[in-house]
């Protein structure tokens, strides 16, 4: 990958940049020397060049036996205990993965509470063989461990208790937490989530891994990618590392007060890798009233809905832009003699060129309107890639959480709403909060 930055030069402060530029390579200390805030939860660091060799081969071998039985897979799970199995599965399958007959379907519940989601899955799983992996590390969280009780419940009734539990995979802590103890006593195959990862830190463990190798992606070049930039940084905790790059000028940005990121991408299946980032770096920085609010978009089709606010709205964004370089097809614009949608003058270009000017253009119109540009430029989508991407932006989210003085590897603002919601719902040991609630909300 390669880094652009001429589109955020004109922005930049050189003394501001030059401040922050010569704090990186001690950043990088903190980090390695597990110094700084939350240091027990540093195990993704080291985790691509350790992942054990066996955990891989085991991990293949389950994904194996479920994809033979199922047509359709479910991932249970939310937060970081789906979005980076998501983000990697939706890249690299096909756009129409429901329609073509690429088997097994990926599907996730476990993310939302929704009634109407969760029956209209029921329905489809009614006619369809399935398994499905429920993930979750504190092995608590709400959303997923409700609709684990009901896919559980479904599984069995469709093909009996020994079959279901066949059908299931747990991943969770070693030992603490109801979805571990509930597999212990059903004796589900579990997978342990290390204790020094945090959920939105863990698409490398089997939290992702299992999912992503049940869809049928190579997980050695996830982890092969992963390990290349583990290895970048560990040689290179420098300026001349784009890790180190993009995560200066984004804070340089910041501290000119553009305190919203925009993640670009112009290809539909990158939609679920921006959700992702904007997991990772939302839950790790907000906080202390501070942080950059991350966003996404996908141009050019939403170029046609929020281009307008970017080019000409409130002056306190940035946008950073994954460009592909190669599309994985070719398919050009065909020449028409008649030219009634006067298109000839790109006749014979692939449609991936017009893209790509698409994407220079707006660059350009973007820095003239006052938004500068980080562009971040792959080769193509692949394992490998998404692997490298992935540290990439692991790596960047701990030295920007330390730059910024949070701690990155927490999320105490999570439990807010979760405290007034088992309150509302008369959770034993939340009652005193009860009354007071349903006052406020005229209940
Ligand atoms: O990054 C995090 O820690 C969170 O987003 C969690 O992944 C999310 O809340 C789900 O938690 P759990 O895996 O414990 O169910």
């Amino acid at each position: 990958m390669k880094l652009d930055l001429s589109h955020t030069k004109p922005f930049l402060d050189d003394a501001l940049v030059r401040n922050i530029e010569s704090r990186i390579s001690d950043t990088y200390k903190t980090v390695f020397d597990k110094t700084g805030a939350g240091n027990d939860f540093l195990g993704w660091v080291n985790l691509p060049s350790e992942t054990d060799e066996n955990l891989l081969a085991d991990i293949e071998q389950t994904a194996a036996t479920l994809r033979k039985k199922s047509d359709v897979f479910v991932v249970v799970g939310i937060g970081g205990s789906y979005l980076g199995a998501r983000a990697v599965i939706e890249a690299l399958q096909n756009h129409f993965a429901p329609l073509v007959d690429e088997k097994p379907l990926i599907v996730y519940a476990g993310h939302n509470m929704s009634e109407d989601y969760l029956v209209d899955l029921l329905q489809v799983l009614d006619k369809k063989d399935y398994s499905l992996a429920v993930i979750s590390k504190s092995g608590t969280t709400t959303e997923p461990a409700i609709a684990f009780r009901i896919l559980k419940n479904h599984l069995i009734n469709k093909y009996g208790e020994q079959e279901a539990a066949s059908r299931i995979v747990a991943i969770t802590d070693k030992a603490k937490g109801a979805l571990k103890q509930l597999a212990n006593v059903k004796g589900y195959k579990t997978y342990i989530v290390p204790d020094d990862v945090g959920g939105r830190f863990s698409v490398l463990t089997p939290v992702g891994l299992l999912p992503i190798a049940v869809a049928g992606i190579d997980i050695r070049a996830l982890v092969k990618g992963a390990v290349e930039m583990e290895r970048l940084c560990k040689k290179q905790p420098t300026m001349e590392n784009p890790v180190s790059q993009y995560a200066v000028v984004r804070h340089a940005l910041y501290e000119k007060g553009l305190t919203n990121e925009i993640m670009v991408n112009y290809e539909p299946r990158l939609v679920f890798f921006s959700e992702w980032w904007k997991q990772l770096y939302g839950e790790s920085h907000g906080k202390q009233h501070k942080g950059i609010f991350p966003a996404s978009v996908t141009f050019s089709t939403d170029l046609h809905s929020m281009g307008q606010y970017i080019q000409d709205g409130l002056r306190n964004l940035f946008e950073t832009v994954i460009s592909v370089e190669n599309a994985d097809h070719e398919l050009r614009i065909p020449t028409e003699a008649d030219d009634l949608d006067q298109l000839n003058y790109i006749a014979g270009k692939r449609i991936s060129e017009v893209n790509h000017k698409a994407e220079l253009g707006t660059v350009l119109a973007h820095e003239d309107g006052g938004v500068p540009n980080i562009r971040i430029v792959i080769p193509e989508v692949s394992a490998q890639v998404l692997g490298e991407l992935i540290y990439f932006f692991e790596m960047a989210c701990a030295l920007s959480g330390y730059m910024l003085e949070v701690n990155p590897f927490d999320q105490p603002g999570v439990e807010a709403y979760k405290k007034n919601m088992f309150a509302l719902l008369g959770k034993k040991g939340f009652e005193a909060q009860t009354a007071e609630l349903n006052r406020r909300l005229g209940l």
